[in-house]
C-alpha cells in the first residue's frame, strides 16, 4: 500500500514514517507544505531506516501530490488545521483512499494539559469526517503513541493504538497495518461517536509523563 504522511516533516510523521518504513513494505510519501522540506525529510528518514531495512521506500512531495494514488492519508498535523489539510488535499481523495485522523486538541494551563473538543463540541476525527468528501473513510488512531518513542527505532513499544471508525473495512485495513509494526496492537474503541474518548486520553498520558520521573513517553497498553 502506498501511504501519505501529510505533515510527516513533524514529529508524528517522523515517528510513523521510521517505524513503517523499518517495519513494512508500505510505500511511504512524505507531505508538507513545502516539497522541498518533504523531500529533505524523506531522505533523512529513509538514511535512519536504512541500517535496518535496505527495502524500504520513503519519497517526499507536497501535501496535495503525495495524497495523489495514496491508499492511505494521514493528517499529521496540528489539530487547528486538520480541516483546511482536507481542503488543500480533497481532489485527490476518493472514496479508495482512507484518511487517518491522529490529532488531538489540547489546551494547557498551570495545572496541566487539558482536552478540548473540535468546534460544535466534536472531536477532531468527527470534525475531519464531516470534512472529507462524501463516502471518503476516516479513522482516527494514533492519538494515544508518543512520537518520540516511535521514532526512538532502539525502543520496544508495547503500546496499543485505539481505533474509532464507521467504516469497518477501512478499520480493518488501518489495523492490519499497523499490527505490521513491531510492538504496536490495534484495538478497536467503536465509531467515530467515540473519538472524544479515544482523543481524551491524550493529555492524561502527557500530564502524568510531565508530573511523575521516569514516564516521559508513556503509553497505553490496555490489558
Ligand atoms: N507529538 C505527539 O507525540 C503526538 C502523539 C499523538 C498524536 N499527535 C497529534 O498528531 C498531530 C501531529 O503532531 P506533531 O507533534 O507531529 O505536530 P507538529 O510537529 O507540531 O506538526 C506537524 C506538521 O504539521 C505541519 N503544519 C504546521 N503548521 C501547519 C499549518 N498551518 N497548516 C498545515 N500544516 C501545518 C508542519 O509540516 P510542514 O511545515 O512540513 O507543512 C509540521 O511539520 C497533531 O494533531 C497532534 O495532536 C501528536
Amino acid at each position: 500500500m502506498r501511504i501519505a504522511l501529510l505533515g510527516g516533516t513533524g514529529d508524528v510523521g517522523e515517528g510513523l514514517a521510521l517505524r513503517l518504513g523499518r517495519d513494512t513494505d508500505h510505500e511511504l510519501v512524505i507531505g508538507s507544505r513545502d516539497p522541498g522540506k518533504a523531500r529533505r525529510c524523506a531522505e533523512d528518514y529513509l538514511e535512519r531506516i536504512g541500517g535496518f531495512a535496505e527495502s524500504a521506500t520513503v519519497e517526499g512531495d507536497s501535501n496535495r501530490a503525495a495524497t495523489e494514488g495514496a491508499d492511505i492519508v494521514v493528517l499529521a498535523v496540528p489539530p487547528e488545521h486538520v480541516v483546511d489539510t482536507i481542503e488543500a488535499v480533497s481532489g485527490a481523495l476518493d472514496e479508495e483512499t482512507i484518511v487517518v485522523s491522529p490529532a488531538v486538541k489540547m489546551s494547557r494551563d498551570d495545572d496541566g494539559f487539558h482536552y478540548e473538543r473540535a468546534e460544535a463540541e466534536k472531536s477532531i476525527t468527527a470534525a475531519a469526517a464531516e470534512a472529507v468528501p462524501a463516502n471518503v473513510p476516516v479513522v482516527g488512531t494514533f492519538h494515544n503513541l508518543p512520537a518520540k518513542r516511535l521514532a526512538a527505532l532502539d525502543t520496544e513499544l508495547g503500546l496499543d493504538a485505539a481505533i474509532v471508525a464507521d467504516d469497518e473495512a477501512a478499520a480493518e485495513t488501518v489495523a492490519a497495518v499497523i499490527a505490521d509494526v513491531e510492538g504496536l496492537r490495534a484495538v478497536y474503541a467503536g465509531p467515530i461517536s467515540n473519538a472524544v474518548e479515544v482523543e481524551s486520553i491524550t493529555p492524561l498520558l502527557i500530564n502524568l509523563a510531565v508530573k511523575n520521573d521516569g514516564m516521559h513517553d508513556v503509553g497505553v497498553r490496555f490489558t
